[in-house]
Formats: structure tokens, C-alpha cells, sequence
């Protein structure tokens, strides 16, 4: 961020974009670096990691790897890309975490291989979801009345309470800290709509008795029951206007489980919930401080709900728009 808004300074002022990509790339390779260290090659990761993505529900399903080429040959790069790293000079600057891993595994005599199957197994909860709900987060507000302006309303008004508090801290560098302390309604409130509306998360669960009524069915041992968590989300029972996204809608109430289930719930809940709302906000707080972002709605495209995928968390985007950057003054970093 801060070397496109040095160049856009620099240069032409502003530029134009797509925003599916501008926000993919960046949320993918903070959250790579923020977990397997500064020296990761994080975006060379990101072209394989989304053909592989692409077709983890496929798998689920059932469909043999081996009958997809495209999901073989991107794991057998990503795989690759680990092998390498883990035996490369840039490994001395792996994160403690990523470290203490491979340590523990080489001293269970682990081969490089299987330590670069854990370590794929450790990227894709990281990257299945975040950037998509940091992307539907921007693209729904830009899109609803008022754009993105009281969000970067409320982040500047606290930035400058929180400046005033902490006036030797430089506000780059503490973004994290600031994310951390802040309090920022209008943001929490978006950021849990936008899980509202665009996730379309399953809850898979297998009877383990012999034989269990629930609902007035008859479940058996053995059977799995799918839990499809979007139906709660968008019942007008439990919601107001469901169909419709609405970033205040958190503010006036608090949903809980069992009604608000975009993490799943019970002994599968995702385990990086609190990581992936740190990031969320933490990237959008980086990048309105450093951006005015509009919607070039003239020409540029549209996006809407892609239909497949579903089950494993954020909806994925069929389309996108385009946007214009312009760097802020006094920008954050
Ligand atoms: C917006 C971001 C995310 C969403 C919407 C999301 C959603 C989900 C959902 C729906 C489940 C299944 C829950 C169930 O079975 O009931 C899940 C499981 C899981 N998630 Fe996430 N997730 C997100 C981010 C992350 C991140 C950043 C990580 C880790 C770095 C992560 C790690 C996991 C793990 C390890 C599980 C499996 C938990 C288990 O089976 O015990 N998730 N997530």
C-alpha cells in the first residue's frame, strides 16, 4: 500500500483498478507474511493457491484428486514452493510459529514433504476466507448509500483520539495496537454484516449413535447432516430486511449463536475467528487511511454472488468493479 501510494503521488495522482485483485493480493500475502514470516514468499503462492481453492468443495464432495488436473498440478506447486523454502537461506526469517513446527517435525524425522503438506494444510484455512470478506466488506459498502465515508469517518476520528493518547507511537507502526483498542462501531457492525450476508457456511455433522431423531427425522449411525447455515442468515424471522445489506444493522442489536453462525459453531467452530476479524479490521483500517476509494461505475463491471462454491464460508464474487484509488493526505503509512 505504501509503495502504490508513494507512486500514485509521484505520478499520475490516482489509478484505476479492479478491486477483486487489488484486495486478494494484498490481504493474501499480509496474512501469508503475518504467519510464516516476512521472508515467505507469500505471492508467489497466490495463482496456484486459487486453483486449489477452486476445487476444495469438488473434493469434499467426493471427486477423487486425481480426476482434476489443474487442483493436482497447483498443489504439486504449492508443495513445491514449501519444499524449498523450508530448506532455502530465507528460512532463517520464518515466523517463531512456522519455526517451531518444522522443528518439532524434523525432530520426529518428518520428510520435507509431509512438513509441506502441513504447512499447505496450515494456508488454506488462512486465505480461504479472509480476503473475500475484506473484498465484499468494500464492494457492499461502495455500493450502499453514503459509499465507504462513515467508515473512514469513525477510523479517522478515532485515529486522532487515539494520536493524541499515544503521541509517540507512530500510527503505522501501531496499527495492530490501535485495531486492538479503538473503539469502532460502525466498523465491528460492517464487518458483521458483511459475514451476515455473504457467507454461505455449512456445519457438516456425522450421527455417531445408532439411531437419533431430530426434527422428525429418523437419522442412523453413519449419516451426515448438513447444516446450512445461510438459511438462518437470511430468515426475515430472525432478520429484519434480510435480503438487504445493512453495515448499521449491528450497531442497534447484537446477533448471536444460535441465529449468527458465519464462523459454524459447536466442536468444529473455526479456530481462527478471532484472527480473521483482527485482520479484517486491521487491513481495512490501513487501507481507508491510506486511500479515498470510489466506485468507477461508469464502464467498469459488476459482481453479484458467484452460484458454486458454497459450504465453506465467504460466498465467492462472479465479477468485480472497478475502482480509483487516490492516495490520502497525511496517510498512514
Ligand atoms: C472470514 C473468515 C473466516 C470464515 C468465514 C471462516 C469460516 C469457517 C467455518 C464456517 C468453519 C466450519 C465450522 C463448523 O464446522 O461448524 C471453519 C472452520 C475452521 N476454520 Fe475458519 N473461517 C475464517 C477464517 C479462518 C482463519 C483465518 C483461520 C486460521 C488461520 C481459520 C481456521 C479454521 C479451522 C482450523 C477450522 C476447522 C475447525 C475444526 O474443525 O475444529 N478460519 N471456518
Amino acid at each position: 500500500m505504501r509503495s502504490l501510494a508513494e507512486e500514485l503521488k509521484a505520478g499520475a495522482g490516482h489509478r484505476t483498478v479492479l478491486l477483486l485483485p487489488f484486495i486478494h493480493g494484498g490481504v493474501f500475502d499480509a496474512a501469508t507474511h503475518a504467519l510464516f514470516g516476512p521472508s515467505f514468499p507469500a505471492s508467489k503462492l497466490q495463482p496456484s493457491f486459487s486453483t486449489f481453492d477452486s476445487s476444495v468443495p469438488a473434493l469434499a464432495m467426493g471427486l477423487p484428486s486425481s480426476l482434476d488436473v489443474p487442483f493436482t498440478r497447483a498443489r504439486a506447486h504449492l508443495l513445491r514452493i514449501f519444499e524449498q523454502y523450508l530448506s532455502a537461506p530465507a528460512f532463517a526469517g520464518a515466523s517463531e510459529l512456522i519455526d517451531s513446527v518444522v522443528h518439532v517435525a524434523r525432530a520426529h524425522a518428518w520428510s520435507g514433504r509431509d512438513t509441506a503438506v502441513w504447512l499447505l494444510a496450515l494456508l488454506w484455512p488462512l486465505q480461504a476466507n479472509s480476503p473475500f470478506a475484506v473484498y465484499w466488506l468494500l464492494a457492499l459498502m461502495l455500493r450502499a448509500p453514503g459509499g465507504l465515508e462513515p467508515l473512514v469517518q469513525e477510523v479517522d476520528a478515532a485515529r486522532a483520539e487515539w494520536e493524541k493518547a499515544h503521541p509517540a507511537a507512530p500510527f503505522a507502526d501501531s496499527v495492530v495496537q490501535f485495531v486492538g483498542e479503538a473503539q469502532l462501531p460502525r466498523l465491528t457492525s460492517a464487518v458483521q454484516e458483511t459475514l451476515r450476508y455473504a457467507t454461505g457456511s455449512f456445519s457438516v455433522r456425522c450421527v455417531e449413535a445408532e439411531s437419533v431423531r431430530l426434527g422428525g427425522y429418523e437419522l442412523r449411525k453413519g449419516d451426515h447432516i448438513v447444516c446450512s447455515v445461510r438459511s438462518l442468515h437470511l430468515s426475515e424471522d430472525i432478520f429484519e430486511d434480510a435480503g438487504k445489506f445493512m453495515p448499521t444493522r449491528f450497531m442497534d442489536r447484537q446477533h448471536k449463536q444460535p441465529s449468527y453462525l458465519p464462523f459454524g459453531g459447536g466442536i468444529s467452530q473455526c479456530e481462527g475467528r478471532f484472527l480473521a476479524l483482527s485482520q479484517i479490521r486491521t487491513f481495512v483500517v490501513l487501507l481507508l487511511t491510506t486511500f479515498d476509494i470510489k466506485l468507477d461505475d461508469r464502464h467498469g463491471p459488476d459482481v453479484r454472488f458467484g452460484e458454486g462454491q458454497r459450504g465453506f464460508g465467504m460466498i465467492r464474487p462472479k465479477g468485480d468493479l472497478q475502482v480509483i484509488l487516490t492516495p490520502r493526505e497525511g496517510h498512514a503509512i
